[in-house]
């Protein structure tokens, strides 16, 4: 394993277990060193946002790094005023008792397929799973055709992987729920499990539902690797509970996986009924790195000299992420000119040219061998 995604690793479950002894600390009563471990496990928690590419995820980790200082403080206060300590606790413990709406975002994605370059294939195992069931019933029973399921999304960084979760969730008109696993862990006195729990009670009361867990082998490693208890007991537990949706049931419930590192899962994950479809996001090919091009310079002035088709060759190896950045510091070469004082021009040929030259990859080569190798049975 490449040092780097041993690391991140570690420092989940090292995450996970310096909040774990917080909070046992801070049931106790002991809170001199509940506010250790907590700022411990809010720093570790920080440098995982760090680590992670995804800015959703990143703000995710934040958040609940700063309710771990905020209760940290609470520690503080409390270790200096014992009296209130009881009263204070007894607060916390009815918390436990808060709805799943505080960690589960639930909302309505405005992006649809149209808006993603490429991917046909998934586009096409989502719409088997989830679109023609419904829009064909009577079909969908003789030829024994169920509802939802499960689908991993795995591939290299940028590729469009949690847009299309949440593209989902709009073409079929879906309640949406994204979960992250440091979110799923945060809650200290509700654990994880009723976590779960609350998360599939919630999705199954909604007519059709997505429910998305983003960096799924956070969650859910190779049960030998070690890991931390709570991710243990909890993965069992999501398998059952996605073995255990009825799929024949006039309700649907799509649960999608995210991942840039598969071959860190759990074997059991992937098994029938679990997260049985895989699909690989790969880097975008000429058809869709064209359509990125058209997407992320389409609402921007430019140039007659600027050729797509040049373009699209050159960016070869670039993913969606890179490309919608290219984009990006292209347009803002003329816009400081512009603030400069200068006349406002086009985007030109050159400026797109000097930015691809300066901006490698962010895929490397090492790292899609893997992908392809893990894609074709080998990892
Ligand atoms: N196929 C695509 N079509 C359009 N835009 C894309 C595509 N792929 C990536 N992008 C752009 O890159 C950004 C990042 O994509 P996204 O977050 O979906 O990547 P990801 O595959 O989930 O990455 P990670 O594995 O790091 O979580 C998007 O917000 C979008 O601007
Ligand atoms: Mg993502």
């Amino acid at each position: 394993m490449e040092p780097a995604l041993q690391n991140m690793a570690v420092s989940f479950s090292t995450f996970d277990r310096l909040k774990s002894k917080g909070v046992a600390a801070y049931q106790k009563g002991d809170y001199l060193t509940a506010k250790t471990y907590l700022i411990e496990a809010a720093e570790s928690l920080i440098e995982l946002a760090e680590a992670t590419k995804s800015p959703e995820v990143q703000r995710q980790h934040e958040e609940i790094a700063a309710e771990l200082i905020d209760l940290a403080k609470d520690c503080d206060h409390l270790h200096k005023s014992p009296k209130d300590a009881r009263r204070r606790q007894r607060e916390k413990e009815d918390d436990s008792g808060a709805s799943a709406s505080d960690w589960i975002v639930k909302d309505k994605p405005t992006i649809g397929f149209d808006d993603i370059a490429g991917l046909d294939d998934v586009k096409e195992e989502i719409r088997l799973k989830m679109i023609y069931p419904f829009a064909h019933p009577e079909l969908a029973k003789k030829y024994g055709i169920s509802t939802g399921g499960g689908l991993l999304l795995y591939g290299p960084p940028g590729t469009g992987k949690t847009m299309i979760a949440r593209a989902v969730a709009r073409e079929i008109d879906a309640a949406f729920f994204l979960v992250s696993p440091a979110q799923m862990m945060s809650k200290w006195v509700g654990e994880a499990e009723q976590n779960v729990q609350k998360l599939f009670e919630a999705a199954k009361a909604e007519d059709a539902s997505v429910i998305f867990l983003d960096e799924t082998e956070a969650l859910v490693p190779k049960r030998k690797s070690g890991g931390s208890t709570v991710m243990q007991r909890v993965v069992p537990q999501i398998l059952q509970e996605l073995e255990g949706f009825d799929r024949n049931s006039d309700r649907a419930l799509l649960f999608i996986g995210a991942t840039n590192r598969p071959w860190m899962l759990d074997e059991a994950m992937l098994r029938p009924g679990r997260l049985d479809s895989k699909v690989y996001v790969p880097l975008p090919d000429a058809v869709a790195r064209m359509r990125l091009l058209e997407i992320y310079f389409e609402d921007r002035p430019l140039a007659d000299d600027v050729d797509f088709g040049d373009l699209c060759d050159k960016l070869d190896g670039y993913s969606g992420a890179d490309i919608a950045n290219i984009a990006l510091q292209s347009a803002q070469l003329p816009f400081m000119e512009a603030i400069a004082g200068k006349e406002a021009r086009a985007i030109s040929y050159k400026d797109v040219l000097a930015v691809i030259q300066s901006t490698p990859p962010s895929v490397k080569q090492s790292d899609l061998v893997r992908y392809e190798k893990f894609f074709q049975g080998r990892d």
